[in-house]
């Protein structure tokens, strides 16, 4: 293999094997869908070599600095620049790249007021190529599946997974297949599909229903999966945290909040912080908390009434249609990482996810409403005493605010709610919403809407 051209010399690329996480059993490979050949679990991506002697933190560190300014494609992606944390390639230049990560820590200071925080930061994933933060993932998983040879890979979704899963297929020159379900997705999500060329199923079912069906279609078809069953995809996601720490100097935060639907991403970050710490990238964990809606608590209940050890699955309503997921696939492995973490989970009404909605775009930043979770989760957790006023806190913003204006509109015309639904939270609601107005087109009439706003 040649070096690649800015590859730090004495930074190894990391080898890797799948390990299953109920049965700890070591495969070279996986098979197609991406489950455990003895006990049918889930795996995991490990790095063996890194119980010997991982790569120097302080050599990485420097080492993913100066990437920062070269030109080379993997360079500019803020997933591969930590190439020495993902499986290895043989060749970089192979990389299928829309130049994801890199995204913004915003300061909130509105919301830490809000919220009684002394600061507040949240991580803006929905700044990514496609609008979300699965671009982090899909970059890894569909370079591997190109590599591997496939013609056709697919996943079931919400819209997001599906958005970005045919860009990246589109860019690497691989057909996709998207399985969603019908009349649950948002139209902005739909369309990205569409645009990057996807063949796109609506089923007459829920997501849950999507992946159970495509995890056995792949078992039949040369469709290679992109769900984040995948382990590659958890790959890519990690770097969301480790480009948090750079970002942080290195200091992590006390908390990490992040929103929960097939708990891919909590595992994924989880994951980043325990090997960050392993490495000595980090001194000490943040803890890792997933916030969830009210009817899509899936983790909330497994961790209250099942104890974190067996499932218990939900009938998903929401209008955060994101994550209206019933039957997480990933767990197990989000019960690991809140456990080792210390973190905890949550829930939220579909009033606290709107009024948070608003509060995260009256910063000018904006998000979809699976991300807004987390600021109405931060509220009940700064309530219940978990998370302390001067104690540093990050929001994972999974999706950015164009992804849903359906929702969006409806909440600002006052739509979004039936009377008894927003009864208590009537009045704070009443406040928040700008719906647009029509109007004559004369002087007199934007004069007065002027002057009606300035006194409200
Ligand atoms: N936020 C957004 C905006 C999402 O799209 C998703 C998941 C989540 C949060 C939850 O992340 O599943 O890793 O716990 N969307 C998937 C999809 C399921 O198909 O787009 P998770």
């Amino acid at each position: 293999m040649s070096p690649h051209p800015s590859s730090a010399a004495d930074v190894r690329q990391a080898e890797f094997h799948f390990r299953c996480i109920e049965c700890g059993n070591v495969f070279q490979t996986a098979s197609q869908n991406f489950r455990c050949a003895s006990c049918g679990d889930l795996l995991e991506i490990n790095y063996p070599a890194w119980k010997k002697s991982g790569p120097n933190p302080e050599t990485l560190k420097a080492t993913w600095l100066k990437r920062r300014i070269s030109t080379c494609a993997a360079d500019l992606s803020g997933v591969w620049r930590f190439r020495e944390v993902l499986p290895s390639l043989e060749n970089y230049e192979q990389v299928i790249t829309l130049r994801e990560g890199n995204t913004p820590l915003y300061e909130l200071t509105q919301s830490a007021r809000i919220t009684g925080m002394k600061h507040l930061l949240a991580k803006h994933q929905g700044m990514n190529p496609t609008g979300s933060f699965k671009d982090t993932g899909m970059t890894v998983a569909a370079t591997f599946a190109r590599q591997a040879g496939f013609h056709w890979v697919g996943c079931a979704s919400t819209g997001n997974t599906s958005a970005s899963m045919a860009a990246y297929a589109a860019r690497g020159g691989v057909r996709s297949l998207v399985l969603v379900p019908e009349g649950k997705i948002s139209w902005s999500k739909l369309s990205q599909a569409l645009d990057y060329g996807a063949v796109t199923c609506q089923l007459r079912t829920d997501f849950d229903g999507c992946l159970r069906l495509l995890q056995e279609l792949v078992l039949r078809a040369p469709v290679y999966q992109l769900n984040s069953i995948n382990p590659f995809r958890l790959e890519g996601q990690k770097t969301l945290a480790i480009e948090m720490m750079e970002q942080l100097g290195w200091k992590p935060p006390d908390h990490i909040i992040v929103p929960g639907g097939n708990l891919g991403n909590s595992s994924a970050i989880g994951k980043a912080l325990i090997e960050m710490r392993e490495l000595g990238l980090i001194s000490r964990l943040p803890k890792l908390s997933v916030i969830q809606a009210e009817g899509a608590n899936a983790l909330v209940r497994t961790l209250r009434e099942g104890g974190g050890k067996r499932l218990i699955p939900v009938q998903a309503e929401t209008r955060a249609t994101a994550i209206r997921i019933g039957n997480p696939a990933s767990w197990k492995k989000a019960v690991h990482v809140l456990q080792e973490t210390g973190g905890t989970c949550e829930e939220v009404s579909e009033v606290e996810i709107a009024q948070a909605k608003v509060e995260i775009g009256a910063e000018g930043i904006g998000c979809e409403p699976a991300s807004a979770v987390t600021l109405a989760g931060l509220k009940k957790l700064v309530k219940q005493g978990f998370v302390q006023r001067e104690e540093t806190v990050v929001l994972v913003l999974t999706g950015n605010l164009l992804k849903d204006p359906d929702f969006t509109i409806a909440f600002h015309r006052g739509e979004l709610f039936s009377e008894e639904e927003d009864g208590e939270a009537k009045r704070a609601l009443a406040k928040l919403r700008r719906p647009p107005m029509v109007l004559d087109a004369t002087l007199d009439a934007v004069v007065g809407a002027l002057e009606r706003a300035e006194g409200s």
